[in-house]
């Protein structure tokens, strides 16, 4: 079933998906949480941080694991996908470190890469109990580029240059040539897994590539359009990136 909650702004849209999170764990103290990097979380991360200063949250017995890293970056890298969610979330909050999950940038053999996150994650997570997604501005999930085929398991991901670009304002100063060109990403497999979904989109450039994937077909052109198929999705975003058109679908 999808859940369309449309807000009136970036700020409310990161307190409500923030909500979302605390009650997972307030339901299920040791739930297991995928994380997404990228600006739209970074609110609903500081508000968390909020709610754990205000003592109305323990993140002692969370485990959580991201969906993707830079392929050649090490997690004390400060453009890198651990650093961000160090720097974001758990570096202010009572989470146990040794339960975050990070695919290891550092790796050279992709392969071994993507075989020992997709261990990792079948040993340590199982199945999210809630997973929160970002979409991409082509409709990407974690980092899983639109291809002709949805990719099951993590996978070294050649990042489109519209991608490359979309990070470049966020990473590396707006340097293109520092972005890294590849990246791991666990699967759309692992992330299908959940038992909840919360993705985001906020913002005007969020509104035509969130129609197409929630009205349009489901294609792994459009990797997001697969969590149509997903039982149970709650799509959170404010006014500018939730069409009339998307709005209806949850009503
Ligand atoms: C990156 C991340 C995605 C994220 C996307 C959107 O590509 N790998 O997980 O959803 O950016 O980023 P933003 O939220 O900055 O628009």
């Amino acid at each position: 079933m999808l859940q369309v909650v449309c807000k009136k702004d970036y700020e409310e849209a990161s307190r409500a998906a923030a909500d979302l999170i605390a009650a997972q764990i307030l339901l299920k103290p040791d739930c297991k949480i995928g994380l997404a990097t990228g600006s739209t979380p970074v609110g609903a991360y500081a508000e968390l941080v909020r709610k754990y200063e205000a003592g109305e949250l323990d993140f002692s017995k969370v485990t959580t694991a991201n969906l993707d890293e830079y392929k050649g970056l090490p997690g004390t890298h400060d453009q890198s996908y651990r650093y961000f969610m160090d720097s974001n979330l758990f570096d202010h909050v009572n989470i146990d470190k040794s339960r975050t999950f990070v695919p290891n940038g550092v790796e050279e053999d992709a392969v071994k890469a993507c075989k020992d996150y997709d261990e990792l994650l079948d040993r340590e997570i199982g199945a999210f109990d809630i997973q929160l997604l970002g979409i991409g501005g082509d409709g990407h999930i974690g980092f899983n580029e639109p291809a002709d085929a949805f990719c099951v398991n993590t996978q070294c991901i050649k990042l489109e240059e519209q991608t490359i670009r979309d990070n470049a304002r966020l990473f590396f100063n707006g340097n293109l040539d520092e972005v890294p060109k590849e990246a791991y990403t666990m699967g759309i497999g692992f992330i299908m897994r959940s038992r909840k979904i919360l993705i985001m989109a906020t913002g005007p450039k969020k509104r035509d590539i969130v129609e197409k994937a929630f009205c349009g077909p489901v294609t792994p052109w459009v990797p997001a359009s697969i969590l149509q198929l997903h039982p149970d999705v709650v799509l959170l975003g404010d006014e500018a990136a939730i069409s009339e058109k998307v709005r209806a679908l949850g009503k």
